[in-house]
């Protein structure tokens, strides 16, 4: 069985995930996730938040915002134009495919940025057909993928299921800049439910219909010098695989250190390179490598239509390869710029420099009573020309030609003239740009689990980092007819409970079986009370991935586990060790 099969499997069996609505026959692109798999998306989403909020709590707030959302606001996002994928139809079985997808499959070429005509082409000259069926295919024509809805009853009144959570952050942002003090840089996070509606989707937990999205939209001052942000990450390094190297037909990233990758423009900002260190590390403590994941420059015609740079970060799985799991991206002011223009409101900010400055500009000055004089009722209308014009090019044009035309007219100098003026200015105000790092919970939860799944004597254990493991600690009384090793049992069981740790306790079977379920799903530590403890008040405790035991007082239990889930103690350090 391949190792997707076994953990789709196990996944089933044992409560992770398995696909929604299973007793009507299922929907394509949508799972439930299990007691086990709604706790371990908990602790990822908590992981995540560790990382991008609560780390960088003195620029980085959470907020909340609602998945139904006005038309209005996915227009000026963009998202209703060119939020969409190319579509195929079987003309015989009547199935619907992604038409980029069965191009590539059955051609082996890229599709990115082809149309829908040149996809219908291609279908034809190279007879391309049905996946499915073997039949005929239609013609290519472009679907979106925004789920469509009514805001109450009025038909006219048409709302969407938000495709990402990153425009709340944007519709909200002058409040949320307003209620922190007017602050930059600001990064809005957010965690919350999106839906696509994918075309086909094929591929188990990684695409969804539906799912939840983890992002940051960090906003700054695109004049200001960030490099004292990223000091202490300069020598981090990334693997980037870049559009430049792409487009010359490499496949392998470089190993680039942060600092790197800036000095040669690989990555555009500092901002951009700092959120991806930051999701590299993250990665790695759900447990994938660092050479199993890197960043990939996507392509002009690959970017979504709000990018100036893109990269996806992708790890390795087994199934389908390089799989994303995030997108970074430069969005600029794009989607600030939008919305105020769609609003018809000011998003703009103002930043008071730390002292006025004085600066020194170009001022026309016209003469009304010349002007008058000369062009009379034509006079309104020069005036209004001028106060518009760019003094620089009215005083190179007096200089070179002796006079400037306005309204069709040529004023001399002694009709305008440019001088230069001092004023003291409080700051600016500007739109800010914004980089964006964008995870999905789902993929993570499967890949999380890929990495953690090892074969070992024959029995499948879940070796995920502690911290992530869906129930922390095991308890096993070592028989259920004693009551003195039952009672034990269920008293630091309770404790454990008590302390705020999930816990799995199984009374019944041989202890080597329920060793082996608590393995099975990634329990980090059991604890067994035996006949001994009846003697002299020790437990065992056991290492769920080295297997070894030793043996503490069931009194320093509760401790004992959370230093283990937690700190990452070694069994070693927290008891005497168990002989055989
Ligand atoms: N906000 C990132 C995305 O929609 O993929």
């Amino acid at each position: 069985m391949s190792l997707y099969r076994e953990i789709v499997e196990l996944a089933k069996r044992r409560g992770f995930f398995w696909p929604s609505y299973e007793i009507y026959g299922g929907v394509g692109g949508l799972y439930d996730l299990g007691p086990l798999g709604a706790l371990l998306k908990q602790r990822i989403m908590e992981k995540w938040r560790r990382w991008f909020i609560q780390k960088h709590q003195h620029m980085v707030v959470e907020i909340e915002t609602p998945v139904i959302m006005p038309s209005r606001v996915l227009e000026a996002s963009g998202h209703v134009e060119s939020f969409t994928d190319p579509i195929v139809e079987c003309r015989s079985c009547h199935r619907m495919f992604r038409a980029d997808h069965v191009v590539e499959d059955a051609v082996g070429v890229k599709t990115e940025g082809l149309t829908p005509e040149q996809l219908t082409r291609i279908i034809r000259e190279k007879n391309v057909r049905c996946p499915a069926c073997g039949g005929e295919l239609g013609v290519v024509r472009v679907f979106n993928l925004l789920f469509r809805t009514q805001i109450g009853p009025y038909k006219g009144n048409v709302g969407y299921l938000r495709p990402e959570a990153a425009q709340g952050m944007f519709v909200s942002f002058k409040r949320v800049f307003e209620s922190m003090r007017g602050r930059l840089p600001l990064g809005i996070g957010q965690i919350g439910r999106v839906a696509r509606n994918e075309i086909s989707p094929r591929q188990g937990m990684i695409r969804l219909r539906e799912f939840t999205i983890m992002e940051v939209e960090f906003f700054f001052d695109p004049e200001e010098d960030y490099r004292g942000m990223i000091r202490g990450f300069e020598g981090e390094k990334l693997r980037i695989l870049s559009a430049e190297d792409r487009a010359q037909g490499r496949e392998e990233p470089r190993e680039y250190t942060l600092q790197e990758a800036l000095d040669q423009g690989v990555v555009i900002h500092p901002l951009l390179g700092y959120w991806m260190v930051v999701a590299r590390r993250f990665v790695e403590e759900l447990g994938v490598p660092y050479e199993n994941q890197f960043f990939e420059e996507k392509l002009p015609e690959e970017r979504a239509h709000y990018a100036s740079q893109t990269f996806d970060q992708l790890v390795k799985v087994e199934r389908w390869g390089w799989v994303e799991v995030s997108g970074h991206a430069y969005r600029g002011d794009y989607d600030l710029s939008r919305h105020m223009k769609f609003s018809g409101q000011d998003l703009t900010v103002f930043k008071p420099y730390p002292e006025p400055r004085i600066v020194r500009r170009k001022r026309i000055v016209a003469n009304k009573q010349a002007i008058g004089r000369r062009f009379r009722s034509k006079s309104p209308q020069i005036l209004r020309e001028l106060a518009s014009m760019d003094p620089a090019r009215v005083e190179e044009a007096l200089k070179k030609d002796g006079y400037v035309v306005v309204a069709g007219e040529k004023l001399s100098k002694e009709h305008v003239y440019v001088e230069e003026v001092e004023e003291k200015v409080a700051g600016k105000r500007f739109i800010p740009h914004v980089v964006e790092p964008s995870f999905g919970a789902e993929r993570l939860v499967y890949v999380t689990l890929e990495y953690a799944y090892r074969r070992k004597e024959g029995r499948t254990v879940l070796s995920l980092p502690r911290d992530l493991a869906p129930l922390q600690a095991a308890v096993f009384p070592l028989v259920s007819n004693v009551a003195g090793i039952v009672g034990e049992a269920r008293r630091i069981r309770d404790k454990l409970v008590d302390a705020g740790l999930y816990v799995f306790y199984d009374e019944s079977g041989a202890i080597g079986r329920r060793y082996a379920r608590a393995d099975e799903i990634g329990v980090p530590v059991s604890i067994t009370v035996d006949h001994r403890t009846l003697e002299d008040g020790t437990v065992t405790l056991r290492d769920r991935d080295t297997w070894r035991q030793v043996r503490l007082p069931s009194s320093r239990v509760v401790e004992a586990v959370k230093r283990f889930v937690w700190e990452n103690a070694s069994i070693e350090e927290l008891g005497e060790p168990v002989e055989g």
